[in-house]
């Protein structure tokens, strides 16, 4: 299949433009800077608030995985006026299936950025479109840089209260590959981590692994979100988890010894098997080795 990728160059999508290559997509990537194309990754440059480039961009392809986000600062611009504009677009196209990316929670706690997800979510529901929504609970990568953030004070602030379920993102990336190969199943799926652990927990876990010593100071985080947060409206029990717990990417396993090891070191050292970082194509993030398509949300 040809698939769109919106939001390629985000978190997630780091980690789905390798799983979509892997299963043999031909992947057109959406971003507002513009990079050459290589291999199997089409770049094109198109903006969704402004919606220049996007008629392009969905001309031709077989399923969009809609990603793109102006996060939680960024009012919804993208995740509502932007899905708007490429609903209108796809449609046009007459693109069969489209995959949201959304968060555990927005039923039910649709506050701030949540709310924005969940009416993005019905523009999708009512568009006609073929559709599928991926719910997930908060990325280990994005939990990772916001903690670094955190660190760069002198005291870290916790609010030992709130549970958190951070799930790999390379695991979510296998299950939207998979949710994309099946076609469109008009419902939502839910994906959280294999864990519900407190701030505290989470923030030791991180400052043993990144042997950084910060003191942290007990506080009540306040608003309506973390209030819904602290009543565990953030997280899921839905039966299909991810299996990499938060230690496990924070301590990630020296790679196993594989088949190909004496070819690896034995290539020249430019070759990409030595060098996969500067492979724009084979970028690998892992984690959906072993990844079993979940059966209810
Ligand atoms: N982060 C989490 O913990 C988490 C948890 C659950 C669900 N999600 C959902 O997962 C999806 C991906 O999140 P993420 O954390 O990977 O996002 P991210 O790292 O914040 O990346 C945002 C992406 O959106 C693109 N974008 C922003 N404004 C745009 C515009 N005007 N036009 C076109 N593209 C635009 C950016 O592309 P360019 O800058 O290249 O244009 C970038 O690739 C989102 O739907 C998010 O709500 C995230």
């Amino acid at each position: 299949m040809r698939i769109l990728v919106t939001g390629a160059t985000g978190t997630l999508g780091g980690a789905l433009l390798p799983a979509l290559l892997r299963a043999g997509h031909q992947v057109r990537a959406l971003s507002r800077k513009e990079r050459g194309s290589s291999g199997r990754v089409e770049w094109v440059w198109g903006d969704l608030v402004s919606g220049k480039g996007v008629p392009d961009a969905v001309h031709g392809v077989d399923a969009i995985a809609h990603l793109a986000t102006s996060g939680p600062k960024g009012r919804g611009a993208v995740d509502v006026p932007g899905t708007h504009r490429l609903l209108l677009a796809a449609r046009e196209a007459r693109v069969p299936h489209l995959l949201y990316t959304s968060i555990v929670g927005v039923d039910r706690a649709a506050i701030g950025h949540l709310r924005h997800k969940l009416e993005a979510e019905r523009l999708i529901g009512e568009s006609g479109i073929g559709w599928t929504v991926l719910r997930a609970t908060r990325y280990q990568q994005s939990l990772d840089q916001r903690l670094r953030a955190y660190a760069s004070v002198p005291v870290m602030l916790v609010d030992r209260s709130l549970p958190w379920q951070p799930v790999h993102t390379g695991e979510v990336a296998a299950l939207a590959a998979s949710l994309l190969a099946s076609g469109p199943e008009g419902r939502e799926y839910e994906f959280g981590g294999p864990e519900v652990m407190n701030t505290e927990e989470l923030v030791r876990t991180w400052l043993e692994a990144r042997n950084v010593r910060r003191p942290c100071l007990p506080v009540h985080y306040p608003g309506r979100l973390y209030a819904a947060q602290r009543d565990g409206e953030l997280t899921t029990d839905a039966d299909s988890r991810g299996i990499i717990s938060w230690r496990d990417y924070l301590h990630p396993a020296p790679p196993a010894l594989s088949d190909d090891f004496a070819s690896e070191h034995t290539a020249s050292p430019t070759s990409p098997a030595n060098q996969p970082e500067n492979d724009p194509d084979l970028h690998v993030y892992g984690g959906d080795e072993g990844y079993e398509r979940p059966t209810r949300s």
